[in-house]
């Protein structure tokens, strides 16, 4: 420990405030302390704090005057695509796959502070018959898919799987998948990375400490994954298994289409280095990011930073004007990724800010961490879709919400985007595959149920419950040999694991 030469970076930095507690801290404190501090770059870190804030107060002056539209070449909609054209990208994204070109990455470094449980989000189970966890659900939505794709191609595929994670995170994530033995995938094609942590501020400048040995830090935003991605070897390791696509997403969407070969096949049919899949925003308040241009650039531009005004625009069609939705479901080649993670472009991606109740620790409180009933200072972030400025050819592509976006946010106590939503999404979404594949669902009477029940739970008593397992169908294909013209009793539960050679089916 060289003490002294970090209390002079310090001190240059205006950061000596850091160290006040020193003296009276335990050795294995002044270590913990010592260590958080001595890799940071605290230069850098007020380069950032003084940008951030000056950009706050310059960017929400002049976005209403600046944003546009999408322009109508780059955007394609699943509800205007012919059933051929469909499935010409379906096959073109399926044959990559199947070629094992195509990798999935997973954003699951944030800290759910807003579901609140003490263990990582993708370990969450929301209360399905089957009781998987939306780790699990995902795993199988991978097997199946290298099924899928191996059945074009005719040869065994791998769909490797990047999960970023963070300090929070990474332990717990590791030992979930070694327990549950991956879920039936290979270990080595799981692959978890870890993204960096940034030091909270005070509105002063100044970097908060948590304890008296501990600085606050957070993850740097899901836009981290880029130094992560730099510095964790991940691109070479997509680079010597050849991959040339890559799907990023975040851990809480229940219904997302991972490697969704439609979109991939869209993006892949416009030669689109970068892509993202939206769902139409549907009510000007709405709290939505909307992917749109920003002089000349693509963007998303959150709900908060426009007027009311630039957010309630009307086309011809009565359409709101900024409507593509982004769900954090993007689609990028691996030469894009390259690029954008280049520490030269990466330092050209803004950080955001977002003014937080930080704990800190508080000298009144004997130096006890005190949690502040208003913000006290920042959290700087980065988002994953700040690449968008850097595209040349980008593509959106925008899907039906109910089948594909159903994100896991709240608690229970909230009324959207809870456990009880995803559950119903994930539920009412599988009945419509079910019905889609010329089933039939029945009272105990045999009397026909003939609604489609709303995810709203008004009329809880006509609520079908169907769950299928990934492993049986990706998305709602191969099921018309299952179940056509065949009557179930809610719950339905259409199982398959790696033990049974054909899908079980138990109902009523
Ligand atoms: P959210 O912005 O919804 O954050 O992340 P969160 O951490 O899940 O929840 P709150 O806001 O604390 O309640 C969207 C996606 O980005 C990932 C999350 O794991 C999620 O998949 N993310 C977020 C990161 O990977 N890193 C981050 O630093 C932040």
């Amino acid at each position: 420990m060289n003490i002294e030469e970090l209390r002079a970076r310090l001190e240059e930095a205006n950061q000596g405030h850091l160290l006040r507690y020193w003296d009276q801290l335990s050795d294995q404190e002044k270590l913990q302390l010592y260590n958080e501090l001595s890799h940071q770059d605290f230069n850098e870190i007020n380069e950032f704090y003084k940008t951030v804030m000056e950009n706050v107060s310059a960017a929400s002056k002049k976005l209403n005057d600046v944003i546009e539209p999408l322009p109508k070449e780059v955007c394609g909609r699943v509800v205007n695509t012919g059933p051929e054209t469909l499935s010409q990208y379906n096959n073109s994204g399926l044959k990559k796959i199947g070629e094992s070109r195509v990798a999935v990455l997973l954003l699951a470094g944030g800290q759910g502070t807003r579901l609140g449980v003490p263990y990582p989000k993708g370990m969450y189970d929301v209360g399905l018959p089957s009781g998987k966890t939306l780790y699990q659900i995902q795993a199988e939505k991978l097997l199946k898919l290298q099924r899928l794709g191996e059945s074009v191609t005719g040869n065994s595929c791998k769909i490797p799987w990047y999960i970023m994670t963070s300090e929070h995170s990474k332990q717990s994530t590791q030992d979930f998948f070694q327990k549950h033995k991956y879920f039936g995938l290979q270990e080595d094609d799981v692959i978890l990375f870890e993204q960096n942590l940034l030091p909270c501020i005070g509105f002063d400048g100044k970097i908060i400490l948590e304890k008296p040995h501990k600085v606050a830090l957070s993850p740097a935003g899901n836009g981290g994954l880029y130094r992560a991605l730099h510095h964790n070897g991940v691109l070479k390791d997509m680079e010597s298994r050849e991959i040339e696509y890559i799907h990023v997403y975040s851990v809480d969407n229940i219904l997302v289409k991972m490697a969704d070969p439609v979109f991939i096949g869209f993006c892949i049919s416009r030669g689109a280095n970068c892509g993202a899949k939206v769902v139409e925003k549907t009510f000007p308040t709405e709290a939505v990011g909307v992917v749109c241009k920003v002089e000349g650039k693509y963007q998303v531009v959150e709900y908060s930073e426009i007027t009311l005004k630039t957010a309630g625009k009307r086309d011809c069609n009565g359409r709101l004007v900024f409507n593509a939705g982004n769900i954090c479901n993007h689609f990028f080649t691996l030469d894009f990724l390259k690029f954008v993670s280049e520490p030269s472009q990466e330092r050209l991606l803004k950080h955001h800010v977002a003014k937080k109740k930080i704990p800190h620790v508080s000298d009144k409180d004997c130096r006890q961490t005190t949690q502040p009933g208003s913000p006290n200072g920042i959290k700087m972030e980065k988002f994953v879709f700040d690449v968008f400025l850097l595209s040349s050819s980008f593509a959106v592509w925008e899907v039906i919400r109910e089948d594909e976006f159903a994100p896991l946010k709240n608690a229970d106590t909230a009324d959207k985007d809870t456990p009880t939503t995803c559950r119903r999404a994930l539920l009412n979404l599988h009945h419509r595959y079910l019905i889609g594949a010329g089933a039939e669902f029945v009272y105990t009477d045999g009397t026909k149920i003939s609604h489609i029940p709303s995810q709203k739970g008004e009329d809880e008593a006509l609520f079908v419950e169907s769950e299928i397992s990934p492993l049986v169908s990706y998305a709602g294909e191969g099921l018309n040999e299952l179940v056509e013209g065949r009557k179930f009793v809610s719950p339905v539960y259409i199982n398959q694991d790696f033990t049974m050679d054909k899908p079980k089916i138990v109902d009523g």
